[in-house]
């Protein structure tokens, strides 16, 4: 069977017809699908090739994470499956796209709309920081938009679950351009700066009341 029988394959079991690409990366595409009986039900695929065993275990490991996390500003993965060359994910597709495709509309983004965007994503990032799990890949292009224009973290591909919050890494892995600058230097850094950089405010005095 080659990889385009493939795919039918697994669209026909789950009763899909598939539509256009949403967007691709470096192991895969996304692509918008429709259910048979009901072509306005839609849902986004992500379909990874399997060209070796890293790109597998990142599947494995993205639907693993998904399955498990439940929070409002995360993804919401609805299904996966898998052949021995493909990975099939099925997520709420977005229409509205990602934070990337609206940075690149001719309007500035407003300040407030920004500040929720930030938000949004900080309370996901806390929520899985909080299970010892780092993203490594957070950027405009794995940030949908929902139709409320709210913020949600999607792409948890190169995500890591750490054994405890003050783990300090070596190495970090994340898109060229987005690394901070003690990665840069090579020095080891927590994935959860939050953490163990920021100790809450800094009370001074007798207190309240
Ligand atoms: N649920 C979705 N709804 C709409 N578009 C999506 C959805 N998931 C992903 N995309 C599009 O596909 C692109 C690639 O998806 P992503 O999960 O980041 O895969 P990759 O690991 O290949 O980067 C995103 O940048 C976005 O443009
Ligand atoms: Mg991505």
């Amino acid at each position: 069977m080659d990889a385009v029988e493939q795919h039918d394959a697994f669209f026909n079991s789950f009763n899909l017809v598939r539509g256009p690409c949403l967007g691709s990366g470096a192991v895969g595409e996304v692509v918008l699908a429709s259910a048979k009986h009901n072509s306005s039900l839609k849902v986004a695929v992500k379909i990874v090739t399997f060209e070796t065993e890293g790109c597998k275990g990142n599947f494995l490991s993205e639907v693993g994470f998904l399955r498990d996390l439940r929070h409002p500003r995360i993804l919401k993965m609805i299904a996966f499956a898998m052949d021995d060359h493909h990975g099939f994910m099925l997520s709420t597709y977005f229409k509205n796209g990602t934070l990337r495709d609206t940075m690149s509309s001719d309007h500035p983004v407003e300040e407030l709309r920004i500040l929720r965007h930030i938000l949004d994503v900080a309370s996901a990032l806390q929520y899985i920081h909080g299970l010892h799990i780092f993203h490594q890949d957070v950027k405009p292009r794995n940030i949908l938009l929902d139709d409320q224009d709210r913020a949600v973290l999607a792409d948890f591909g190169i995500a890591r679950q750490a054994s405890d919050s003050s783990t300090m890494v070596m190495k970090w892995r994340t898109t060229p351009g987005y690394s901070g600058p003690e990665t840069r230097k090579r020095r080891p850094m927590s994935p959860f700066k939050m953490n163990t950089l920021w100790k809450g405010p800094v009370v001074s005095g007798s207190g309240v009341g």
